[in-house]
């Protein structure tokens, strides 16, 4: 079977009612990223930066797959699939898709503050302060916070390497390690691009842009994909 691989960003889960990052000026929910999404932020007042993952994964589990995280799911009938993904929600999952990768790591599961591989399912929307880990130290999400190392990030290079088609979905790529990861599917590989502003991206071989919202543009490329 082909190797499709699929890097998603935020906008996949516009649609679903998870706001993205650049589009709302600067501001994630109306909080400044530095104040909630770096380590400084969590040293300089933890009970901030717990209450706004505790609303975003409130909204998250809300939320609703949509046509384009089903679309992608529905892949698995005739290709390998692996999505890579830069959004810490799981729309994917509860989609259906069975091979994730989540650069960012995934705001449904909790993690040691001093420990990061220590990581556990959260029962409910809320981790509460003095909810300890096995070593005694404040549970936290589970996301990579600015400034902070993506471990999953030599992995999801070598599965570009190997994608025999490849699709951006949703993301304006203006963040490293995760927007170089196109640099590493070979040339002559097919490269989709799906989003209603399509972010420029200097690759060789065959771009094709498709300048569509992902619920529009994601069925019909995969209706497409499934013909093959
Ligand atoms: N369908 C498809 N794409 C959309 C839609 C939609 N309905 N609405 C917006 N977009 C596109 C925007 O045009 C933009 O290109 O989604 C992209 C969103 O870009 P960002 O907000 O920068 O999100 P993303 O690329 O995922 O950000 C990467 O930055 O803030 C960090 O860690 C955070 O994972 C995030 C990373």
């Amino acid at each position: 079977m082909k190797n499709i691989v699929i890097l998603t960003g935020a906008g996949i889960s516009a649609e679903s009612g998870l706001k993205t990052f650049r589009d709302s000026d600067g501001l994630w929910e109306g909080y400044n990223i530095e104040d909630v999404a770096t380590p400084e932020a969590w040293e300089h007042n933890p009970v901030r930066v717990q209450q706004f993952y505790n609303e975003r994964r409130k909204s998250v589990l809300e939320a609703k797959p949509n046509a384009a995280h089903y679309a992608l799911a529905a892949l698995e009938e005739k290709y390998t699939v692996t999505i890579i993904t830069q959004n810490i929600d799981d729309l994917h999952e509860r989609a259906g898709s069975t091979n994730v990768v989540h650069l960012h790591g995934i705001i449904t599961r909790s993690q040691s503050s001093v420990k990061p591989e220590l990581t556990y399912p959260i029962d409910g929307w809320e981790i509460k302060m003095g909810e300890l880990c096995e070593l005694g130290s404040q549970l936290r999400a589970h996301v990579v916070w600015f400034g902070e190392p993506v471990p999953m990030i030599e992995h999801a290079a070598a599965i570009c390497v190997g994608a025999d088609v490849f699709m951006l979905v949703g993301s304006s790529l203006a963040v490293y390690p995760a927007a170089g990861l196109i640099g590493y599917v070979d040339r002559e590989v097919p490269k989709y691009i799906i989003d209603p502003n399509i972010p420029s991206v200097n690759v060789k071989g065959p771009v094709i842009k498709i300048q569509e919202k992902a619920t529009v543009g994601v069925p019909a490329l995969v209706n497409e994909l499934l013909k093959d």
